[in-house]
């Protein structure tokens, strides 16, 4: 096998599908693009599902990119050698172009040829979904693999639990897969395969065959199109080809444990509790480094992907005291990874400052309040009969002392601990906070669906945004925007709040275009040409050169993937629910369209 460092990796698998007529697109965002399924981009597919579904996009059929990914679920296990909440899924994708004939043999060369990663034939194993009453068993993609010269014995059939792959949200493009793995030792028993965690086995790539959309009701249409969607887990492969026992361990970290021994003036690997610590300072602080640094960066809050974020910059704080990380080591990290990544993610450079600012920030307001949440959590803790820690102090350290109740949870299990939720919930309710998400699942619906009521919400957006330069000011910039199907939410720049004049005047000006039932108008052109034309570009680099443009009479412009409404005569009536302050200078709007 051929040794790698994580650059000349990207850069293999990159010029790979290149040479298989594959167009390379940039990363997109951490944060998903009105999209409420999700709060961060959670795989390698998920910003393509709109091209996944049918629309087109505008570098062509046959693309690759490593995406930035964030993924939170397992926060509380980080520390250990498996978890990251960050990690890089390489990936090519077929948007129905080719299929699985074309496929599995390029994975087949791509595994093992010494062009290129040079694994032994002998040492791969892969799975394909075995079939159920929905979907037939997928001899084709055994045979195929067979073909190539994969052992029969190294062919496992196994049940949608393993071969199958989903979108993040609960709707969307899935289909039946193809895994491969590396065989790393022999099989626990005479059942092993591939799905058994003996270590026997360790999955290395996905092809997943996407041809159907999985609808509200649970059931599965076929999708207009095949599409294949890959991927391949940078970290993960980078191990595998390297030997090395955990990320931690790959070149990706190095530079960044070599800061933290010197400014701890300890090792990574003295002791158990050291090396978790360390894990968890690295594993955090490179993610808010990429939270912060993203194209449309999110800065700590109490709600949603800002919550998120500030759980992992104050649980970073924690443990860097337990490695007596001196204040403002945070950051010194965060620029290491600045640097480590800043050729493959040049916003990381251009948001530098901004990832400096909000960092030191967030750890000055926390460690500033952490000794004296300590200090009250012990007091509490060893007066409290039983093992349940009460909610309504878990409210207070949160209130008081900026603890996210996670933190406090941990603190809790640590000795032996659970804290009360529910009386948190009823203190946190009482105190009308708003409410905050723990995972990235947080709606119901998806923009996997292209409903209609999602995609009338999508043209209403624009047409907000339009109608707020014109009756606010020119500088008005969209910050952040979410859709589900009920409503819009809307973020963006402006000083102070909208009077009750200026709400009516968006609105009706909103409405006015509505009543004239003008044609919503998609035409494909380069972002200079679109610049010139006045289309509004706010992710006008997303995807190279050739961008999608939706106008709508003279009224909006905007450089946009779709899908939108045909005409504005379809959306009803608008109507702004909300106007309120979402951050400094940024103001948040909400917005339905009833039905008329
Ligand atoms: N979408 C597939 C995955 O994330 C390739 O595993």
């Amino acid at each position: 096998m051929k040794n790698f460092t994580s650059d000349s990796l990207r850069e293999t698998y990159l010029s790979f599908f290149e040479s298989k007529g594959h167009k390379r697109i940039p990363s997109a965002s951490l944060i998903p693009e009105n999209d409420p399924t999700v709060l961060f981009t959670t795989a390698g597919m998920h910003p393509l599902v709109p091209y996944l579904l049918g629309e087109k996009h505008p570098a062509g059929v046959r693309l690759t990119d490593v995406q930035k990914c964030v993924r939170t679920g397992d926060i509380d296990e980080v520390g250990d050698d498996k978890h990251c909440t960050f990690f890089e899924m390489l990936g090519n994708w077929s948007l129905g172009d080719y299929f699985k004939k074309e496929m599995i043999p390029w994975s087949f060369e791509f595994l093992t040829s010494e062009k290129y990663l040079g694994i032994p034939v002998d040492e791969l194993a892969v799975s394909v979904f075995e079939g159920d009453d929905a979907v037939p068993r997928d001899s084709e993609a055994a045979e195929l693999w067979e073909k190539c010269g994969v052992k029969k014995e190294n062919i496992y059939f196994l049940p949608r639990s393993a071969n199958w792959w989903g979108p993040a949200g609960l709707t969307g493009p899935c289909g039946p897969d193809t895994e491969m793995h590396i065989i790393r030792k022999p099989k626990c028993s005479p059942g092993c395969n591939p799905s058994c965690d003996c270590g026997a086995f360790m999955e290395i790539w996905n092809d997943v065959f996407m041809q159907y959309n999985k609808n509200e009701q649970g059931g599965y249409e076929p999708l207009k199109q095949k599409n294949v969607d890959t991927g391949m887990g940078l970290e993960r492969t980078l191990c595998i080809m390297t030997g090395a026992k955990t990320v931690y361990d790959t070149d990706l970290f190095a530079d960044a444990i070599a800061l933290l021994d010197e400014l701890t003036g300890k090792h990574y690997q003295d002791d158990a509790e050291t090396t978790k610590a360390y894990r968890i300072v690295l594993d955090h602080t490179r993610t808010a480094t990429f939270l912060l640094g993203d194209t449309k960066g999110i800065v700590p809050s109490n709600t949603d992907q800002g919550y998120v974020l500030r759980r992992l910059i104050r649980r970073a704080v924690r443990f860097g005291r337990k490695i007596n990380l001196p204040e403002g080591g945070l950051k010194k990290l965060a620029m290491v990874f600045v640097e480590k990544y800043k050729d493959v993610y040049p916003e990381l450079k251009e948001n530098e400052q901004k990832i400096v600012t909000e960092l030191t920030a967030e750890e000055e307001k926390f460690s500033k309040t952490l000794e004296g949440g300590l200090k009250e959590f012990n007091k509490v803790i060893t007066h409290i009969q039983g093992n349940v820690f009460p909610g309504k102090t878990a409210f207070r350290l949160y209130d008081t002392y900026g603890f996210p109740v996670e933190i406090t949870e941990e603190l809790a299990k640590e000795q032996g601990f659970t804290v009360d939720k529910e009386g948190y919930e009823n203190a946190f309710k009482e105190h009308q906070a708003k409410s905050h998400a723990g995972s990235e699942q947080k709606f119901a619906c998806g923009l996997a669906d292209h409903k209609e009521e999602t995609t009338r919400l999508h043209t209403a957006t624009h047409l907000l945004h339009a109608a707020l330069k014109k009756v606010l000011s020119d500088d008005v910039q969209q910050k952040g925007s979410n859709i589900t199907e009920e409503r819009l939410r809307f973020d963006f720049n402006f000083p102070r709040p909208m009077t009750q004049e200026e709400i009516k005047a968006v609105e009706d000006m909103v409405n006015d275009v509505i009543a004239k039932d003008i044609p919503v108008v998609m035409k494909e052109m380069s972002v200079d040409e679109a610049k010139a034309e006045g289309y509004l570009g706010l992710f006008s680099s997303k995807y190279g050169d050739v961008v999608k443009t939706y106008s709508i009479g003279d009224f909006s412009k905007e450089i946009c993937g779709g899908p939108h409404a045909a005409r504005t005569g379809e959306l009803g009536k608008f109507k702004i629910v909300k106007e309120q302050s979402s951050s400094a200078g940024i103001r948040r709007i909400k917005a339905v369209l009833e039905k008329q």
